[in-house]
């Protein structure tokens, strides 16, 4: 989200250098922020993980997760080799041990000491949650984050596991942080689309006075996976739909879609605004629940041709799991723009289609003027933000087909970033790597927006902790989750929606 393309001089410092994290996302993300210029010349990315392994063989490593994972495809040899040589070094060392740290300190100061000046300092946190406290606290030790505008520390997902552990995160962090030197990430944010909400509620002046309870019906907010836990199955087993997406990701696409309009376009301002929603979400009442709040788990079924297993048959997940691999919630935003709109909020993975998408259900028009036997398919105004995994907007609204006879049918108007721009956004994880180098932490979570996004999901956590689900596993993987998310929606007389295809119009299923 930044404005700046060229920081001044910088060191990324990765812990967890040589994990999964680092080797998908971080690395092709810095490599493309390489080939497009954004990096400056003097920039020095340094390796710290418990694994040996020599600088060469960490290099060839990165490279084969570029290979893999870059959106450009494979790499350049030459262009490789120069992005290479500022993959400076790699410390193999214990989290836990100051030495560790004063030798991290050794190589940066020897870095600017060749470059004549300081730089920028980011310390990236690619690690288990377990540790983070510990890097942070040695950080500070080592007097890596004494200068409060240039040192930074990212910090990944998940943070905390629930609202006490988040707290005490945040207050640990915080005695050796500034708040302002913390970059909580989620990548969600990153997504062009998911950033595109604010340009276009705020770049325009046709949708805002019409953003609100006396033209906007509902809300749904749909993240669908077509993918199972994956390798991921001992922390999915802690965690769940709920934690994993939801306290996160969901609420976050709530804060923008529903947050009044920021004086300035400034990460506090917007931030204010955002959590400003979070804490005007009604609590959800535990003792009705089942209104407000359905949970799943897939069983085995058949995706796209393929046979695929349930959740309780994957690697590292108990045979009786009770962790939910789906979730929807109904929220209610208590102000004066939302009273009343319901937000329909729902994620699964193993779901019939990958989609992430928000929906603005409109009112249907005041007086209907035109005769019945004119609008037989009559379809309220519907405004579709499209934010994976074809990027793009589509608005829907009632044409008059060709012809003698007056008749109705809706239409779409499509925009699509992929047509509109000849060009690939992206990645999340570039544009927030290049927003911590910038210090604009527009994009990423204060402590306030973290716990306030826990308070939320509290009492469905602990509702659902304390009772068993007696019909796990409820829905067949290839399908659109559990029977009592339909029931959900569907008590107050309404649908989910979804693209058919990517790219097709949302139309309500059956
Ligand atoms: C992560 C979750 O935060 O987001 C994963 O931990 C999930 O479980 C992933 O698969 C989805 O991200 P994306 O960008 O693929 O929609």
């Amino acid at each position: 989200m930044t404005n700046e393309t060229n920081p001044s001089p910088i060191s990324i410092a990765i812990f967890g250098a040589d994990g999964d994290l680092t080797w998908r996302k971080l690395t092709p993300a810095l490599y493309n922020l390489f080939l497009d210029g954004f990096l400056p010349k003097q920039f020095a990315i340094l390796g710290v993980d418990g694994k040996p392994s020599t600088l060469e063989d960490w290099r060839e490593r990165l490279r084969s997760g570029v290979d893999q994972f870059s959106r450009r495809g494979k790499s350049v040899d030459a262009q490789w080799q120069d992005f290479a040589s500022h993959l400076t070094t790699y410390l193999s060392g214990d989290f836990n041990d100051a030495a560790t740290f004063a030798a991290l300190s050794e190589s940066i100061s020897g870095q600017e000491k060749a470059w004549g000046q300081s730089s920028e300092r980011v310390f990236y946190l690619a690690t288990p949650p377990v540790i983070m406290e510990t890097i942070a606290k040695n950080l500070g030790q080592a007097h890596l984050m004494d200068d409060r505008q240039r040192s930074r520390l990212v910090v990944e997902k998940p943070f905390g596991h629930d609202l006490k552990s988040a707290c005490t995160l945040n207050d640990s962090l915080l005695q050796t942080l500034d708040e302002s030197q913390l970059y909580r990430i989620d990548h969600y944010l990153g997504k062009e689309t998911v950033q595109n909400i604010l340009a276009f509620r705020f770049a325009n002046a046709l949708f805002e006075p019409i953003w609100d309870r006396r033209y906007i019906d509902h809300v749904q907010i749909t993240v669908a996976e077509q993918v199972g836990v994956e390798h991921r199955g001992g922390y999915y087993e802690k965690s769940g739909a709920l934690r994993d997406m939801i306290q996160n990701h969901l609420l976050q696409i709530l804060s923008l879609i529903a947050m009044e309009p920021p004086a300035a376009f400034n990460a506090d301002e917007i931030r204010n605004r955002k959590v400003d929603v979070l804490r005007a979400i009604r609590p959800i009442p535990v003792d009705d629940l089942h209104h407000f709040a359905a949970r799943g788990q897939y069983g085995p079924g058949w995706l796209e041709g393929e046979r695929a297993p349930g959740y309780r048959s994957e690697a590292d997940v108990a045979p009786d799991s009770a962790t939910e691999t789906f979730a929807a919630l109904k929220l209610f935003v208590d102000n004066w723009r939302w009273q009343d709109v319901p937000f329909y909020l729902r994620t699964g993975k193993r779901l019939s289609q990958k989609v992430s998408q928000a929906v603005i259900q409109f009112r249907p028009v005041p007086h209907q003027s035109f005769p019945a036997s004119a609008s037989l398919d009559w379809q309220p105004n519907r405004l579709e933000i499209d934010i994976q995994p074809d990027e793009g907007i589509a608005l829907r609204f009632q044409a008059k087909q060709p012809g003698v006879t007056l008749r109705l049918s809706p239409q779409e108007m499509h925009f699509r970033y992929a047509e509109a721009f000849h060009t690939d956004p992206p990645e999340a994880y570039e544009t927030l790597l290049l927003d911590a180098m910038c210090g604009d932490a527009t994009l990423f979570m204060r402590a306030d927006q973290v716990e306030s996004a826990w308070k939320v999901v509290a009492p469905v956590l602990d509702a659902w902790n304390s009772v068993t689900p007696s019909d796990f596993p409820n829905y067949a993987s290839g399908s659109w989750g559990p029977e009592s998310a339909e029931m959900l929606i569907a008590q107050d007389g309404r649908r989910w929606f979804q693209p058919i295809f990517p790219g097709a119009p949302a139309s309500e299923h059956a």
